[in-house]
């Protein structure tokens, strides 16, 4: 039997981002991230759409051109259907939809927070059932209990702010570029964790709040700068690693108390914020307390991109769950076909 050729497509924000996949595996991973943004301190989205619709046709083409696979031999086009941006969303979910229909092949829609979570399934070791992930990203944090590939239930949720935003948000008072996250992350590297400590929200279940961590921080700096003028500067690494240690020890911590309640003994980050590197030392250290095994997928496939993407459009072509063509594309997305 032939392999299963997919491209895929991922434009929820401010990334656009294709992929070919043969039978699961990546041949190609393109990501154009728009630069524009940066100047205004976060996304834009009437820039958003326009950019993806400059880079769209180029990012597809050398994806295929890097496979090595010519239009004719793709069996399918996965795309992210929801959640995101609309217009960045529509963008690649019309592009999918003309590609698709030209070709005649099956149209896939795929929900970008499974498909975070199945950025596991990408490269090996990958993870057994049941896999419990905590998925953390610019939009969501999620504590994620899956039962198979495309069986999966949402446990926890944050009632306010993602941990993407609290990290962002905290940049953004110290004056850091956008997107903050990577840039915390590395001035913390040079900061004391244990100089300033924050208030823990601590919200009952498995849901997280993150919104009193950004008040905390706020009039931590206004009393900070009311003292000194320079209290900012003098003090940036120690205040990002304090501030990096508060909301990676909230996540970590909720993610414990549910992987011991739930009996899991497979467990992994997903999404933007699992590229953090202190998320990642404390994550594999707890696992390693527990006897757990700790899954972290590769940089790339952390951050949005259309690698992600492919491999949920592979589990679902298997499961021959496609889009209706005559529905609109980017409508609604769901968990389960
Ligand atoms: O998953 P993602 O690329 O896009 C969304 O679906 O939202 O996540 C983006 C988020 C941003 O908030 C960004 O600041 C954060 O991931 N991020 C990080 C790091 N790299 C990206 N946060 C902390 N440390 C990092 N190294
Ligand atoms: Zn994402």
């Amino acid at each position: 039997m032939s392999k299963v050729n997919i491209l895929a497509i991922e434009s929820s924000c401010d990334d656009t981002s294709a992929a070919v996949l043969s039978d699961g595996v990546v041949l190609s991973n393109l990501i154009a991230t728009q630069k524009i943004h940066e100047q205004y301190g976060g996304v834009v989205p009437e820039m958003a759409s326009r950019a993806h619709m400059q880079n769209i046709i180029p990012v597809v083409s050398e994806a295929l051109k890097k496979a090595g696979i010519a239009k004719e031999q793709i069996d399918a086009v996965a795309f992210t259907q929801a959640p995101g941006l609309i217009g960045s969303l529509l963008v690649g979910a019309c592009f999918a939809k003309g590609y698709a229909q030209a070709l005649n092949i099956p149209l896939i829609g795929v929900h970008h927070m499974q498909a975070h979570v199945l950025a596991h399934f990408i490269d090996d070791p990958k993870p057994e059932f049941p896999f419990l992930c905590l998925t953390v990203s610019g939009g969501h944090t999620q504590i994620v209990l899956c039962k198979s590939h495309l069986e999966m239930e949402v446990l926890g949720t944050t009632l306010d702010d993602a941990a993407g935003e609290a990290f962002d948000k905290t940049a953004k008072m110290l004056g850091l570029p956008y997107p903050g996250g990577p840039v915390v992350d590395k001035r913390a590297k040079e900061g004391d964790v244990y100089k300033y400590a924050f208030p823990i929200s601590d919200i009952a279940g498995y849901d997280f709040s993150f919104s009193g961590i950004k008040t905390a921080v706020l009039y931590f700096l206004q009393k900070g700068k009311k003292q000194n003028e320079h209290f900012v500067e003098e003090n940036i690494n120690d205040i990002c690693a304090s501030v990096q240690h508060i909301i990676v020890t909230t996540l970590l911590k909720k993610f414990e108390q549910a992987a011991k309640e739930l009996g899991v003994q497979h467990l992994g980050i997903a999404g933007g914020v699992s590229a953090n590197s202190y998320l990642r030392q404390q994550f594999e250290a707890m696992c390693d307390k527990n006897s757990w095994n700790a899954y972290v997928p590769e940089f790339q496939y952390c951050t949005d991109n259309a690698a992600m993407i492919g491999i949920t459009g592979y589990y679902k072509y298997l499961k021959e769950q496609f889009v209706d063509m005559n529905i609109s594309p980017a409508a609604k997305a769901s968990w389960d076909g």
